[in-house]
Protein backbone atom coordinates (compact mmCIF):
# COMPACT_ATOMS: atom_id res chain seq x y z
CA UNK A 1 0.00 0.00 0.00
CA UNK A 2 1.54 3.20 -1.45
CA UNK A 3 1.19 6.49 0.58
CA UNK A 4 -0.09 9.28 -0.58
CA UNK A 5 -0.72 12.68 0.22
CA UNK A 6 -4.31 12.46 -2.03
CA UNK A 7 -5.06 9.65 0.29
CA UNK A 8 -4.69 11.67 3.25
CA UNK A 9 -6.54 14.74 2.36
CA UNK A 10 -10.51 16.00 3.55
CA UNK A 11 -11.77 17.31 0.65
CA UNK A 12 -14.64 20.07 1.11
CA UNK A 13 -16.78 20.09 -1.71
CA UNK A 14 -18.05 23.99 -2.88
CA UNK A 15 -20.84 24.66 -5.06
CA UNK A 16 -20.20 27.92 -6.18
CA UNK A 17 -23.72 29.23 -7.18
CA UNK A 18 -25.31 28.50 -3.49
CA UNK A 19 -21.79 29.46 -1.50
CA UNK A 20 -21.41 33.26 -1.36
CA UNK A 21 -22.49 36.03 -3.10
CA UNK A 22 -20.09 38.94 -3.11
CA UNK A 23 -21.87 41.12 -5.72
CA UNK A 24 -25.23 41.04 -4.20
CA UNK A 25 -26.81 39.61 -7.77
CA UNK A 26 -27.95 36.56 -5.76
CA UNK A 27 -25.80 33.50 -7.07
CA UNK A 28 -22.43 33.06 -5.33
CA UNK A 29 -18.88 33.89 -6.76
CA UNK A 30 -15.48 33.72 -6.92
CA UNK A 31 -14.96 36.55 -4.78
CA UNK A 32 -17.38 35.44 -2.67
CA UNK A 33 -15.58 32.47 -1.99
CA UNK A 34 -12.40 34.00 -1.88
CA UNK A 35 -13.70 36.15 1.38
CA UNK A 36 -14.31 32.74 2.76
CA UNK A 37 -10.95 30.60 2.85
CA UNK A 38 -10.27 31.78 6.26
CA UNK A 39 -13.35 29.92 7.56
CA UNK A 40 -12.17 26.90 5.54
CA UNK A 41 -8.57 27.16 6.42
CA UNK A 42 -9.90 26.77 10.20
CA UNK A 43 -12.16 23.96 9.50
CA UNK A 44 -9.39 22.31 8.66
CA UNK A 45 -9.61 20.65 4.85
CA UNK A 46 -6.99 20.16 2.34
CA UNK A 47 -8.58 20.31 -1.20
CA UNK A 48 -11.62 22.47 -2.39
CA UNK A 49 -13.52 20.72 -5.18
CA UNK A 50 -15.48 23.63 -7.49
CA UNK A 51 -18.28 22.44 -8.74
CA UNK A 52 -18.44 23.47 -12.26
CA UNK A 53 -17.23 27.40 -12.65
CA UNK A 54 -17.06 27.68 -16.41
CA UNK A 55 -19.46 29.57 -19.05
CA UNK A 56 -22.28 28.35 -19.53
CA UNK A 57 -25.88 28.73 -20.12
CA UNK A 58 -27.10 26.76 -16.95
CA UNK A 59 -29.44 24.56 -17.94
CA UNK A 60 -27.74 22.48 -15.42
CA UNK A 61 -25.81 24.64 -13.40
CA UNK A 62 -22.70 24.43 -15.00
CA UNK A 63 -23.14 21.04 -16.24
CA UNK A 64 -23.32 22.06 -19.27
CA UNK A 65 -20.15 23.97 -20.16
CA UNK A 66 -20.56 26.45 -23.50
CA UNK A 67 -16.68 27.31 -23.03
CA UNK A 68 -13.88 25.49 -21.19
CA UNK A 69 -11.56 28.44 -21.44
CA UNK A 70 -13.56 31.27 -19.47
CA UNK A 71 -15.50 31.62 -16.16
CA UNK A 72 -19.23 31.73 -16.00
CA UNK A 73 -20.18 35.64 -15.54
CA UNK A 74 -22.45 35.21 -13.02
CA UNK A 75 -19.20 33.80 -11.50
CA UNK A 76 -16.66 36.83 -12.16
CA UNK A 77 -13.60 36.75 -14.21
CA UNK A 78 -10.52 34.55 -15.28
CA UNK A 79 -9.04 37.34 -12.63
CA UNK A 80 -10.61 36.27 -10.33
CA UNK A 81 -10.32 32.27 -10.52
CA UNK A 82 -6.83 33.58 -10.75
CA UNK A 83 -6.97 35.00 -7.79
CA UNK A 84 -8.96 32.26 -6.03
CA UNK A 85 -6.16 29.50 -7.03
CA UNK A 86 -3.12 31.86 -5.73
CA UNK A 87 -5.38 32.94 -2.40
CA UNK A 88 -6.49 28.98 -1.70
CA UNK A 89 -2.75 28.03 -2.19
CA UNK A 90 -1.78 30.91 0.31
CA UNK A 91 -4.46 29.42 2.49
CA UNK A 92 -2.69 25.91 2.46
CA UNK A 93 -5.72 25.01 -0.28
CA UNK A 94 -5.50 22.85 -3.18
CA UNK A 95 -7.92 23.33 -6.14
CA UNK A 96 -9.61 20.61 -8.00
CA UNK A 97 -11.75 21.50 -10.69
CA UNK A 98 -14.73 19.75 -12.27
CA UNK A 99 -14.09 18.14 -15.52
CA UNK A 100 -17.34 17.50 -17.34
CA UNK A 101 -16.14 15.88 -20.78
CA UNK A 102 -19.17 13.41 -21.58
CA UNK A 103 -20.73 15.99 -22.71
CA UNK A 104 -21.18 20.11 -23.09
CA UNK A 105 -23.97 22.56 -23.75
CA UNK A 106 -25.50 22.97 -26.92
CA UNK A 107 -24.15 26.33 -26.66
CA UNK A 108 -20.61 25.11 -27.05
CA UNK A 109 -18.66 26.29 -30.58
CA UNK A 110 -17.90 22.55 -30.98
CA UNK A 111 -22.09 22.01 -31.21
CA UNK A 112 -23.16 25.09 -33.07
CA UNK A 113 -20.50 23.71 -35.58
CA UNK A 114 -21.57 20.44 -35.18
CA UNK A 115 -25.26 20.94 -36.23
CA UNK A 116 -24.58 23.30 -39.23
CA UNK A 117 -24.02 20.38 -41.81
CA UNK A 118 -23.12 16.60 -42.01
CA UNK A 119 -19.85 17.34 -43.72
CA UNK A 120 -18.65 20.55 -41.06
CA UNK A 121 -15.84 19.45 -38.94
CA UNK A 122 -17.77 19.40 -35.78
CA UNK A 123 -20.00 17.15 -36.92
CA UNK A 124 -18.51 14.20 -35.89
CA UNK A 125 -17.83 15.79 -32.51
CA UNK A 126 -21.16 14.71 -31.25
CA UNK A 127 -23.51 11.70 -31.29
CA UNK A 128 -25.76 11.84 -34.52
CA UNK A 129 -27.99 9.10 -36.05
CA UNK A 130 -30.75 9.10 -38.48
CA UNK A 131 -32.89 7.00 -36.31
CA UNK A 132 -32.91 6.85 -32.16
CA UNK A 133 -33.48 3.95 -30.59
CA UNK A 134 -35.47 3.72 -27.10
CA UNK A 135 -32.96 5.16 -24.78
CA UNK A 136 -34.05 7.42 -22.12
CA UNK A 137 -32.38 10.43 -20.64
CA UNK A 138 -31.37 10.24 -17.15
CA UNK A 139 -33.41 13.95 -16.62
CA UNK A 140 -36.45 11.94 -18.30
CA UNK A 141 -37.73 11.25 -22.17
CA UNK A 142 -36.02 10.29 -25.05
CA UNK A 143 -32.03 10.32 -24.66
CA UNK A 144 -32.64 11.67 -28.42
CA UNK A 145 -33.16 14.85 -29.53
CA UNK A 146 -34.34 15.80 -33.38
CA UNK A 147 -32.68 18.50 -35.54
CA UNK A 148 -34.57 19.67 -38.46
CA UNK A 149 -31.94 21.14 -40.53
CA UNK A 150 -29.95 18.35 -40.48
CA UNK A 151 -33.04 15.69 -40.34
CA UNK A 152 -30.81 13.45 -37.37
CA UNK A 153 -31.10 13.01 -34.21
CA UNK A 154 -28.29 13.61 -31.48
CA UNK A 155 -27.75 11.53 -28.21
CA UNK A 156 -28.07 13.30 -24.57
CA UNK A 157 -28.19 11.18 -22.15
CA UNK A 158 -28.94 14.62 -19.64
CA UNK A 159 -31.06 17.21 -20.33
CA UNK A 160 -31.75 18.04 -24.18
CA UNK A 161 -29.36 21.15 -23.74
CA UNK A 162 -26.38 18.67 -23.06
CA UNK A 163 -25.50 16.86 -26.34
CA UNK A 164 -22.97 14.17 -25.38
CA UNK A 165 -19.68 14.28 -26.84
CA UNK A 166 -18.49 11.42 -29.35
CA UNK A 167 -15.18 10.14 -27.88
CA UNK A 168 -14.60 7.75 -30.71
CA UNK A 169 -13.38 10.50 -32.50
CA UNK A 170 -9.75 11.54 -31.78
CA UNK A 171 -10.34 15.17 -32.66
CA UNK A 172 -12.57 15.23 -29.66
CA UNK A 173 -10.13 13.65 -26.97
CA UNK A 174 -7.11 15.61 -28.33
CA UNK A 175 -8.95 18.65 -27.40
CA UNK A 176 -10.54 17.87 -23.75
CA UNK A 177 -6.80 16.89 -23.09
CA UNK A 178 -5.63 20.28 -24.20
CA UNK A 179 -8.01 22.03 -22.34
CA UNK A 180 -7.05 19.69 -19.69
CA UNK A 181 -3.42 20.78 -19.67
CA UNK A 182 -4.53 24.43 -20.18
CA UNK A 183 -6.08 24.49 -16.15
CA UNK A 184 -3.06 22.62 -15.22
CA UNK A 185 -0.58 24.66 -16.13
CA UNK A 186 -2.26 27.36 -14.47
CA UNK A 187 -1.50 25.25 -11.30
CA UNK A 188 -4.66 23.59 -10.33
CA UNK A 189 -4.20 20.39 -8.47
CA UNK A 190 -6.73 18.03 -10.13
CA UNK A 191 -9.93 17.27 -11.49
CA UNK A 192 -13.68 15.25 -10.40
CA UNK A 193 -14.77 14.10 -13.32
CA UNK A 194 -18.49 14.04 -13.75
CA UNK A 195 -19.89 10.46 -15.11
CA UNK A 196 -15.77 9.33 -16.68
CA UNK A 197 -17.52 5.95 -16.82
CA UNK A 198 -20.02 6.88 -19.65
CA UNK A 199 -17.48 8.45 -22.26
CA UNK A 200 -17.16 5.06 -24.10
CA UNK A 201 -20.36 3.93 -25.82
CA UNK A 202 -21.24 0.54 -26.80
CA UNK A 203 -21.14 1.63 -30.70
CA UNK A 204 -23.75 -0.78 -31.87
CA UNK A 205 -26.23 1.54 -29.98
CA UNK A 206 -29.29 -1.17 -29.70
CA UNK A 207 -32.36 -0.82 -27.73
CA UNK A 208 -32.28 -1.18 -24.03
CA UNK A 209 -34.74 -3.06 -21.36
CA UNK A 210 -37.64 -0.95 -20.27
CA UNK A 211 -37.29 -1.01 -16.34
CA UNK A 212 -41.00 -1.30 -15.12
CA UNK A 213 -42.67 1.89 -14.51
CA UNK A 214 -40.25 3.45 -16.89
CA UNK A 215 -41.18 4.58 -20.52
CA UNK A 216 -37.87 4.57 -22.25
CA UNK A 217 -35.04 2.11 -21.79
CA UNK A 218 -32.51 2.24 -19.24
CA UNK A 219 -29.26 2.50 -22.04
CA UNK A 220 -26.85 1.69 -18.65
CA UNK A 221 -25.54 -1.28 -19.86
CA UNK A 222 -24.27 0.66 -23.25
CA UNK A 223 -23.22 3.91 -21.88
CA UNK A 224 -21.48 3.16 -18.51
CA UNK A 225 -17.76 1.38 -18.67
CA UNK A 226 -18.43 1.12 -22.20
CA UNK A 227 -15.67 -0.77 -24.54
CA UNK A 228 -13.22 1.60 -24.96
CA UNK A 229 -13.34 3.40 -21.21
CA UNK A 230 -9.49 2.48 -20.05
CA UNK A 231 -8.28 2.85 -23.41
CA UNK A 232 -9.75 6.65 -23.38
CA UNK A 233 -8.65 7.02 -19.44
CA UNK A 234 -4.98 5.49 -19.57
CA UNK A 235 -4.45 7.68 -22.88
CA UNK A 236 -5.86 10.78 -20.55
CA UNK A 237 -3.26 10.16 -17.96
CA UNK A 238 -0.66 9.67 -20.57
CA UNK A 239 -1.54 12.95 -22.22
CA UNK A 240 -2.12 14.69 -19.05
CA UNK A 241 -2.52 13.39 -15.74
CA UNK A 242 0.69 11.49 -15.50
CA UNK A 243 2.49 14.95 -16.37
CA UNK A 244 1.39 16.65 -12.93
CA UNK A 245 0.75 15.73 -9.66
CA UNK A 246 -2.88 15.83 -9.36
CA UNK A 247 -5.42 14.89 -7.19
CA UNK A 248 -8.23 12.44 -9.41
CA UNK A 249 -11.35 11.43 -8.20
CA UNK A 250 -13.61 9.56 -11.34
CA UNK A 251 -17.82 9.91 -10.79
CA UNK A 252 -18.74 6.58 -11.72
CA UNK A 253 -22.39 5.90 -11.25
CA UNK A 254 -23.49 1.99 -12.52
CA UNK A 255 -19.94 0.34 -11.68
CA UNK A 256 -19.90 -2.28 -9.50
CA UNK A 257 -16.25 -2.92 -7.20
CA UNK A 258 -14.83 -5.22 -9.68
CA UNK A 259 -15.02 -3.17 -12.38
CA UNK A 260 -14.90 0.50 -10.43
CA UNK A 261 -10.97 -0.95 -9.31
CA UNK A 262 -9.87 -1.29 -12.84
CA UNK A 263 -10.15 2.35 -12.88
CA UNK A 264 -8.10 3.19 -9.81
CA UNK A 265 -5.61 0.30 -9.16
CA UNK A 266 -2.06 1.96 -9.04
CA UNK A 267 -0.30 0.26 -12.24
CA UNK A 268 -3.34 0.88 -14.37
CA UNK A 269 -2.49 4.25 -14.68
CA UNK A 270 -6.10 5.93 -15.05
CA UNK A 271 -7.48 7.33 -12.14
CA UNK A 272 -6.91 7.76 -8.20
CA UNK A 273 -9.99 7.18 -6.42
CA UNK A 274 -13.87 6.98 -7.64
CA UNK A 275 -17.30 8.09 -6.73
CA UNK A 276 -19.15 4.95 -5.88
CA UNK A 277 -23.35 5.13 -5.69
CA UNK A 278 -24.62 1.99 -3.96
CA UNK A 279 -24.90 3.30 -0.33
CA UNK A 280 -26.79 6.54 -1.45
CA UNK A 281 -29.16 4.28 -3.79
CA UNK A 282 -31.04 2.48 -1.57
CA UNK A 283 -33.72 4.57 -0.94
CA UNK A 284 -35.81 4.71 -4.14
CA UNK A 285 -39.10 3.58 -4.89
CA UNK A 286 -41.10 2.49 -7.82
CA UNK A 287 -40.03 5.58 -9.60
CA UNK A 288 -36.59 5.94 -9.13
CA UNK A 289 -35.50 7.95 -5.98
CA UNK A 290 -38.77 9.75 -5.77
CA UNK A 291 -40.50 8.25 -2.90
CA UNK A 292 -40.66 8.20 0.73
CA UNK A 293 -38.78 5.18 1.54
CA UNK A 294 -35.82 5.34 4.25
CA UNK A 295 -32.58 3.91 3.87
CA UNK A 296 -32.19 0.20 6.19
CA UNK A 297 -28.62 0.69 8.20
CA UNK A 298 -28.23 -3.20 7.51
CA UNK A 299 -28.06 -2.49 4.50
CA UNK A 300 -26.18 0.87 4.20
CA UNK A 301 -23.23 -1.14 6.11
CA UNK A 302 -22.80 -3.84 3.57
CA UNK A 303 -22.72 -1.19 0.58
CA UNK A 304 -20.47 0.40 2.48
CA UNK A 305 -18.05 -2.38 3.53
CA UNK A 306 -18.53 -3.91 -0.24
CA UNK A 307 -16.37 -0.98 -1.41
CA UNK A 308 -14.15 -1.05 1.30
CA UNK A 309 -12.86 -4.18 1.51
CA UNK A 310 -12.90 -4.10 -2.19
CA UNK A 311 -10.20 -1.52 -2.19
CA UNK A 312 -8.05 -2.61 0.52
CA UNK A 313 -5.72 -4.28 -2.00
CA UNK A 314 -4.60 -1.70 -4.15
CA UNK A 315 -7.60 0.43 -5.22
CA UNK A 316 -8.83 3.91 -3.40
CA UNK A 317 -12.43 4.75 -2.47
CA UNK A 318 -14.06 8.40 -1.66
CA UNK A 319 -16.18 8.36 1.42
CA UNK A 320 -19.20 10.18 1.44
CA UNK A 321 -22.75 10.87 2.67
CA UNK A 322 -24.14 14.31 0.69
CA UNK A 323 -23.35 16.23 -2.30
CA UNK A 324 -24.57 19.02 -4.49
CA UNK A 325 -26.90 15.70 -6.46
CA UNK A 326 -28.21 14.12 -3.26
CA UNK A 327 -30.39 15.39 -0.17
CA UNK A 328 -28.68 16.50 3.13
CA UNK A 329 -26.96 13.89 5.41
CA UNK A 330 -28.54 15.09 8.52
CA UNK A 331 -32.40 14.76 6.95
CA UNK A 332 -31.45 11.30 4.94
CA UNK A 333 -30.05 9.40 7.72
CA UNK A 334 -29.78 10.66 10.74
CA UNK A 335 -32.71 13.13 12.49
CA UNK A 336 -33.39 17.14 11.75
CA UNK A 337 -35.08 17.77 14.43
CA UNK A 338 -35.00 16.98 18.01
CA UNK A 339 -31.65 15.21 17.83
CA UNK A 340 -30.13 17.24 15.12
CA UNK A 341 -27.06 18.15 16.55
CA UNK A 342 -26.02 14.90 17.71
CA UNK A 343 -27.05 12.92 14.81
CA UNK A 344 -25.29 15.31 12.59
CA UNK A 345 -22.41 14.80 14.62
CA UNK A 346 -22.58 10.89 14.81
CA UNK A 347 -22.36 10.82 11.07
CA UNK A 348 -19.40 12.53 10.95
CA UNK A 349 -17.84 10.23 13.38
CA UNK A 350 -18.61 7.24 11.22
CA UNK A 351 -17.77 8.60 8.14
CA UNK A 352 -14.80 10.45 8.76
CA UNK A 353 -13.10 7.36 10.82
CA UNK A 354 -13.94 4.90 7.79
CA UNK A 355 -11.13 4.15 5.32
CA UNK A 356 -10.90 6.58 2.13
CA UNK A 357 -10.62 10.12 1.50
CA UNK A 358 -13.08 12.00 3.33
CA UNK A 359 -15.70 14.57 1.41
CA UNK A 360 -17.37 17.16 3.66
CA UNK A 361 -20.13 19.36 1.26
CA UNK A 362 -21.32 22.71 1.85
CA UNK A 363 -22.81 23.07 5.29
CA UNK A 364 -22.62 19.36 6.10
CA UNK A 365 -20.32 20.75 9.08
CA UNK A 366 -23.37 23.03 10.08
CA UNK A 367 -25.90 20.53 10.28
CA UNK A 368 -27.93 21.95 7.77
CA UNK A 369 -30.85 20.43 6.68
CA UNK A 370 -33.36 19.57 3.80
CA UNK A 371 -35.70 22.49 2.91
CA UNK A 372 -39.36 22.23 2.89
CA UNK A 373 -40.84 22.43 -0.42
CA UNK A 374 -44.53 23.77 -0.60
CA UNK A 375 -44.89 24.55 -4.42
CA UNK A 376 -42.68 23.70 -7.65
CA UNK A 377 -42.00 27.21 -8.34
CA UNK A 378 -39.88 26.83 -5.47
CA UNK A 379 -37.83 24.46 -7.15
CA UNK A 380 -35.05 24.81 -9.66
CA UNK A 381 -33.22 21.75 -10.67
CA UNK A 382 -34.55 20.54 -13.89
CA UNK A 383 -33.99 17.26 -12.97
CA UNK A 384 -37.04 17.93 -10.17
CA UNK A 385 -39.11 20.08 -13.02
CA UNK A 386 -38.71 17.24 -15.41
CA UNK A 387 -39.81 14.52 -12.97
CA UNK A 388 -42.78 16.98 -12.07
CA UNK A 389 -43.65 17.29 -15.14
CA UNK A 390 -43.50 12.91 -15.95
CA UNK A 391 -44.93 11.92 -12.55
CA UNK A 392 -47.35 14.22 -11.47
CA UNK A 393 -48.76 16.39 -14.30
CA UNK A 394 -48.53 13.91 -17.57
CA UNK A 395 -48.88 10.39 -16.09
CA UNK A 396 -50.77 11.07 -12.31
CA UNK A 397 -48.81 8.84 -10.73
CA UNK A 398 -48.48 11.72 -7.73
CA UNK A 399 -50.03 14.41 -6.40
CA UNK A 400 -48.59 17.74 -6.73
CA UNK A 401 -48.33 17.14 -2.78
CA UNK A 402 -47.11 13.94 -2.54
CA UNK A 403 -44.27 14.51 -5.17
CA UNK A 404 -43.79 18.02 -3.10
CA UNK A 405 -42.62 15.61 -0.41
CA UNK A 406 -40.45 13.41 -2.29
CA UNK A 407 -38.71 16.38 -3.38
CA UNK A 408 -38.35 17.20 -0.19
CA UNK A 409 -36.75 13.72 1.36
CA UNK A 410 -35.06 13.59 -2.03
CA UNK A 411 -34.32 15.93 -4.77
CA UNK A 412 -31.13 18.07 -5.47
CA UNK A 413 -32.32 21.47 -4.69
CA UNK A 414 -32.16 20.11 -1.16
CA UNK A 415 -28.28 20.69 -1.09
CA UNK A 416 -28.20 23.72 -3.37
CA UNK A 417 -30.25 25.92 -0.91
CA UNK A 418 -27.89 29.30 0.12
CA UNK A 419 -25.02 28.06 2.32
CA UNK A 420 -26.09 29.60 6.02
CA UNK A 421 -23.26 32.16 7.31
CA UNK A 422 -25.14 34.24 9.65
CA UNK A 423 -28.75 35.33 11.27
CA UNK A 424 -28.78 37.80 9.24
CA UNK A 425 -30.95 38.25 5.84
CA UNK A 426 -30.50 35.47 3.44
CA UNK A 427 -28.58 33.89 6.23
CA UNK A 428 -25.74 36.74 4.99
CA UNK A 429 -25.30 34.67 1.72
CA UNK A 430 -26.42 37.48 -0.41
CA UNK A 431 -27.64 41.28 -0.13
CA UNK A 432 -30.01 40.48 -3.40
CA UNK A 433 -32.27 38.42 -3.80
CA UNK A 434 -31.09 34.88 -3.84
CA UNK A 435 -31.70 32.37 -6.94
CA UNK A 436 -33.10 29.93 -4.99
CA UNK A 437 -34.75 30.28 -1.48
CA UNK A 438 -33.13 29.91 1.65
CA UNK A 439 -33.72 27.49 4.48
CA UNK A 440 -35.61 29.36 7.06
CA UNK A 441 -33.82 27.56 9.61
CA UNK A 442 -31.00 29.62 8.92
CA UNK A 443 -31.71 31.73 12.00
CA UNK A 444 -30.69 29.00 14.62
CA UNK A 445 -28.31 26.84 11.58
CA UNK A 446 -25.44 29.15 10.65
CA UNK A 447 -21.87 29.02 10.74
CA UNK A 448 -21.45 32.15 12.78
CA UNK A 449 -23.04 30.70 15.76
CA UNK A 450 -20.91 27.71 15.30
CA UNK A 451 -17.70 28.63 14.33
CA UNK A 452 -16.52 30.14 18.10
CA UNK A 453 -18.63 27.35 19.66
CA UNK A 454 -16.31 24.42 20.78
CA UNK A 455 -19.56 22.10 21.12
CA UNK A 456 -20.86 23.15 17.36
CA UNK A 457 -20.99 20.62 14.83
CA UNK A 458 -17.96 22.54 12.81
CA UNK A 459 -15.89 22.10 15.85
CA UNK A 460 -16.85 18.58 16.00
CA UNK A 461 -15.51 18.19 11.87
CA UNK A 462 -12.48 20.15 12.43
CA UNK A 463 -11.55 17.89 15.37
CA UNK A 464 -12.28 14.68 13.20
CA UNK A 465 -10.51 16.25 10.39
CA UNK A 466 -7.35 16.88 13.04
CA UNK A 467 -7.23 13.38 14.26
CA UNK A 468 -6.97 12.18 10.56
CA UNK A 469 -4.30 14.53 9.81
CA UNK A 470 -2.63 12.88 13.29
CA UNK A 471 -3.39 9.09 12.62
CA UNK A 472 -1.92 7.36 9.89
CA UNK A 473 -4.27 4.28 11.30
CA UNK A 474 -7.70 6.69 10.64
CA UNK A 475 -6.15 6.68 6.31
CA UNK A 476 -4.45 3.55 6.15
CA UNK A 477 -6.16 0.86 8.73
CA UNK A 478 -7.66 -2.07 7.35
CA UNK A 479 -11.14 -1.65 8.20
CA UNK A 480 -13.92 -4.21 10.23
CA UNK A 481 -17.42 -4.40 10.70
CA UNK A 482 -18.66 -5.20 13.92
CA UNK A 483 -22.55 -6.25 14.68
CA UNK A 484 -23.40 -5.84 10.89
CA UNK A 485 -26.84 -7.28 11.87
CA UNK A 486 -27.86 -4.61 13.82
CA UNK A 487 -30.67 -2.43 12.41
CA UNK A 488 -29.29 0.55 14.96
CA UNK A 489 -25.53 0.50 15.18
CA UNK A 490 -22.90 1.04 12.91
CA UNK A 491 -19.37 -0.34 14.42
CA UNK A 492 -16.24 -1.07 13.41
CA UNK A 493 -12.84 -1.42 14.07
CA UNK A 494 -10.09 0.01 12.30
CA UNK A 495 -6.36 -2.25 12.98
CA UNK A 496 -2.90 -0.87 11.55
CA UNK A 497 0.23 -2.53 12.87
CA UNK A 498 -0.14 -2.45 16.84
CA UNK A 499 -2.81 0.33 16.84
CA UNK A 500 -6.77 0.13 16.74
CA UNK A 501 -9.47 2.02 16.77
CA UNK A 502 -13.37 0.87 17.77
CA UNK A 503 -16.00 2.79 16.69
CA UNK A 504 -19.32 2.37 18.32
CA UNK A 505 -22.15 4.76 16.71
CA UNK A 506 -25.85 4.58 17.45
CA UNK A 507 -27.58 5.81 14.52
CA UNK A 508 -31.13 5.83 15.98
CA UNK A 509 -33.40 7.73 18.77
CA UNK A 510 -33.45 5.32 21.23
CA UNK A 511 -31.08 3.83 23.61
CA UNK A 512 -28.62 1.16 22.58
CA UNK A 513 -26.92 -1.66 24.48
CA UNK A 514 -23.85 -3.45 23.18
CA UNK A 515 -21.73 -6.23 25.03
CA UNK A 516 -18.07 -5.49 23.44
CA UNK A 517 -15.81 -3.81 25.84
CA UNK A 518 -13.50 -1.35 23.60
CA UNK A 519 -9.84 -1.48 23.88
CA UNK A 520 -7.89 1.25 24.77
CA UNK A 521 -8.93 5.12 25.78
CA UNK A 522 -11.79 7.27 24.30
CA UNK A 523 -10.61 9.09 21.51
CA UNK A 524 -13.48 11.35 20.19
CA UNK A 525 -17.12 11.30 21.18
CA UNK A 526 -20.23 13.28 20.93
CA UNK A 527 -21.21 12.86 24.66
CA UNK A 528 -18.85 12.94 26.71
CA UNK A 529 -21.62 11.52 29.13
CA UNK A 530 -20.09 8.06 28.10
CA UNK A 531 -21.65 4.71 29.69
CA UNK A 532 -20.06 1.41 29.36
CA UNK A 533 -21.33 -1.10 26.62
CA UNK A 534 -24.69 1.81 26.39
CA UNK A 535 -25.17 4.54 23.85
CA UNK A 536 -27.67 7.44 24.36
CA UNK A 537 -29.75 8.14 20.98
CA UNK A 538 -27.04 9.28 18.30
CA UNK A 539 -24.40 8.75 20.36
CA UNK A 540 -20.92 7.67 18.66
CA UNK A 541 -18.03 6.97 20.85
CA UNK A 542 -14.59 5.73 19.30
CA UNK A 543 -11.46 3.99 21.32
CA UNK A 544 -8.57 4.16 20.46
CA UNK A 545 -5.36 1.63 21.23
CA UNK A 546 -1.72 1.95 20.37
C1 LIG B 1 -23.33 14.45 -12.43
C2 LIG B 1 -23.33 15.77 -11.74
O1 LIG B 1 -22.87 15.62 -10.43
C3 LIG B 1 -24.74 16.31 -11.83
O2 LIG B 1 -24.93 17.44 -11.04
C4 LIG B 1 -25.04 16.58 -13.28
O3 LIG B 1 -26.39 16.95 -13.40
C5 LIG B 1 -24.78 15.36 -14.16
N1 LIG B 1 -23.58 14.67 -13.82
C6 LIG B 1 -24.69 15.76 -15.60
O4 LIG B 1 -23.50 16.50 -15.80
Amino acid sequence: MNKAWWKEAVVYQIYPRSFNDSNGDGIGDLQGIISRLDYLENLGVDVIWLSPVYASPNEDNGYDISDYYAIMSDFGTMRDFDELLQKAHEHHLKIVMDLVANHTSDEHQWFIDSRKSKDNPYHDYYIWRDQPNNWGSVFGGSAWQYDENLNQYYLHNFAIKQPDLNWENKAVRDDLYKMMRYWCDKGIDGFRMDVISMISKDQRYPDAPVPEGAVYGDPTPYTVDGPRIHEFLQEMNREVLSRYDLFTVGETPGLSVERALKYVQEDRHELEMVFTFDHVSLDGGDYGKWSQKRTDLVELKKAIMKWVKGCENGGWNSLYLDNHDQPRAVSRFGDDGEYREMSAKCLALTLHLMRGTPYVYQGEELGMTNYHFTSIEECRDIEEINAYKDLVTDRHIYSDQEMLENISSKGRDNARTPMQWDDSQNAGFTTGTPWINVNPNYKTINAAAQVNEPNSIYNFYKQLIALRHAHDIIVYGEMDLLYEDAHDLFAYTRSYNDEKITVLANWSDHEVTYDLTPEGDLLITNDEDVTPHTLKPYQAVAYYKK
